[in-house]
């Protein structure tokens, strides 16, 4: 049985730990927070997955993979869509309430699906109460584990929670990932050794100013990852939704809205996207998403209208609770008037590389969640499938802990093949573990996420992203460590900064190297897809360069 140290507590995380605690292994859950404070928390569609009977696993794929524009791995996607409903069932079994109506479990529709598949929970609250569940499962296994007989062959396994802990870096020896150095809540850096390590530490949306993400999305285990020797790839693929609440905070409005039968219209009503894709408003998330940002620059900027108040008040008042309340909060009545809405940064379909066992290129390292880059989104990820892809390669990822051989694959000789085996296009390769030293000022958040938004957001060119990658030049890696700030909150701040920095490098070159548009990422200079051109791949070092 190994020891295993799981970070991060969205979906994925919480079901590593539960999966790895339940089949014997010595678990440490250490996550950046409190234990519910995930992106997990804010999904709001729902999970996709082919559980009706007039669905199939085959068109879940067909749609997942058209999503992808060309980048999926297919036995990603298979893994996916085969795998997806007995993992739904277990959210179930865990407690998750999914909402139902006389004819069973309710789905609605979502952008790029072919059929209604998309379950959720309380209207428009999945990803809480999917979270509230796990938390409740997670604690419960850590309190029965903490009762059992101590000293004793039958103690079983244990399962130590720590919040308020971040990862600072993953330690290698030998070129095995063997545990990680952690910022501990009473400001102290401590080394903890694991046999195997899970990232589940999701996405980066702070990369960006307008985000739907939590601002503790800041990339820390994909950051830790590259730094470690970890290859990472398809980091330019960011997905923009297009439908954030303009307004602070921006708080997402779901896809779900628009599949009830809400429309788009710019400023002077009419409803742009009947003449951009036989879709309309239901056309893939990137096409919805640049056409809404091409819309904004010709109307001076100003949000584009999101007119659900065809829908009735009584069903976006029971059918999206969390909407009507943050419109509310912000003195909005969506039954009556259109509301403002504009893209923002959700989801990164790049990460670390891993295979369908979420074995990442270093031996003892898994990646799981948004912080992997499985091959199951490609170019621009299917609505409802993040979720679905949390649950589904945690539990994969479990199962091949520790063991040397996985259905009929040897790990040993596995474990490079994620990395080797993808075929490079523009191999953005950044040197050096960490930025070498410059004479120009700090990075600072504020300036990261503003030369992100304006050159490797929604719309690119390569002359934008030519100023980006010179701006982020010119800037040094923000201090981090216990002398470089005195309060824990700027110690944390500073080394989120570093990672922000770090991969907004790793993005930038990644975008300047794929002179194509594909899925989310959209060069003006270079309007058409060239499907010759496959996955841009980043190391910190040469992968046989030794730790
Ligand atoms: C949404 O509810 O629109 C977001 C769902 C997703 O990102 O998959």
């Amino acid at each position: 049985m190994a020891n295993v140290l799981v970070v991060g507590s969205g979906l994925a995380g919480l079901i590593a730990a539960i999966r790895a605690t339940d089949a014997g292994h010595t678990v440490t859950l250490v996550t950046k927070a409190g234990l519910p404070d995930s992106n997990t928390r804010y999904a709001q569609g729902g999970i996709a997955a082919a559980m009706f009977p007039d669905d199939s696993v085959e068109s879940h794929m067909v749609d997942t993979l058209r999503a992808g524009a060309g980048l999926c791995d297919p036995a990603a996607v298979e893994v996916l869509c085969t795998e997806g409903p007995a993992r739904v069932r277990d959210l179930i079994r865990f407690g998750v309430d999914f909402d139902r109506d006389e004819s069973g479990v309710t789905r609605g529709l979502e952008a790029a699906h072919s059929r209604s598949r998309v379950l959720h929970a309380g209207g428009d609250a999945t990803g809480a109460a999917i979270e509230s569940a796990l938390v409740a499962t997670v604690r419960e296994r850590a309190e029965r584990a903490r009762t059992l007989p101590r000293g004793t062959a039958d103690a079983g396994p244990r399962l130590l929670i720590r919040e308020h802990t971040m990862l600072v870096d993953l330690a290698v020896h030998g070129g095995r990932v063997t545990g990680a150095v952690l910022l501990g809540p009473d400001g102290q850096l401590r080394s903890r050794a694991a046999d195997s390590v899970i990232l589940a530490t999701g996405g980066a949306g702070s990369l960006y100013p307008h985000t739907t993400n939590p601002a503790l999305a800041t990339g820390d285990g994909v950051a830790a990852a590259w730094r470690a020797g970890a290859a990472v790839a398809d980091l330019e693929f960011y997905q923009f939704h297009p439908t954030a609440l303009a307004v602070p905070g921006t708080p997402l409005v779901s896809e779900a809205v628009r599949g009830e039968g809400a429309v788009l219209r710019n400023a002077l009503g009419t409803r742009f996207m009947l003449d951009v894709h036989p879709g309309a408003e239901l056309a893939p998330r990137d096409v919805v998403a640049r056409s809404i940002a091409h819309e904004m620059a010709g109307q001076d900027g100003t949000p584009v209208l999101l007119d659900a108040t065809g829908l009735g008040r009584d069903l976006l008042e029971r059918r999206f609770p969390t909407i009507t309340a943050a419109c509310r909060q912000a003195g909005l009545d969506w039954a009556t008037d259109p509301i403002p809405v504009a893209p923002a940064a959700h989801y990164w379909m790049g990460g670390v590389i891993t295979d369908i066992w979420g074995r990442a290129s270093l031996p003892g390292l898994y990646a799981v969640g948004e912080a992997a880059r499985t091959g199951a989104h490609g170019a621009n990820r299917l609505a409802s499938n993040s979720l679905l892809e949390a649950a589904v390669f945690a539990d994969r990822a479990v199962r091949a802990l520790g063991a040397s051989r996985v259905d009929g694959v040897d790990a040993g000789a596995a474990l490079d093949r994620a990395a080797a085996d993808l075929p490079r296009s523009a191999a953005p390769f950044v040197p050096g573990r960490s930025t070498p030293g410059n004479a120009g000022p700090f990075a600072d958040r504020e300036g990261i996420q503003r030369v992100m938004w304006q050159y490797a957001g929604v719309l690119r060119s390569g002359e934008g992203l030519a100023v980006a990658a010179a701006t982020l030049a010119c800037w040094s890696r923000p201090a981090t460590g216990p002398d470089a700030a005195a309060h824990l909150d700027m110690q944390i701040q500073a080394y989120e900064d570093a990672n922000l920095f770090d991969l907004a490098r790793i993005t930038v070159a990644a975008a300047l190297g794929r002179e194509e548009s594909r899925g989310a990422h959209y060069r003006s200079d270079f309007p058409a897809s060239r499907p010759e051109l496959a996955h841009t791949v980043a190391f910190s070092r040469e992968p046989n360069e030794s730790n």
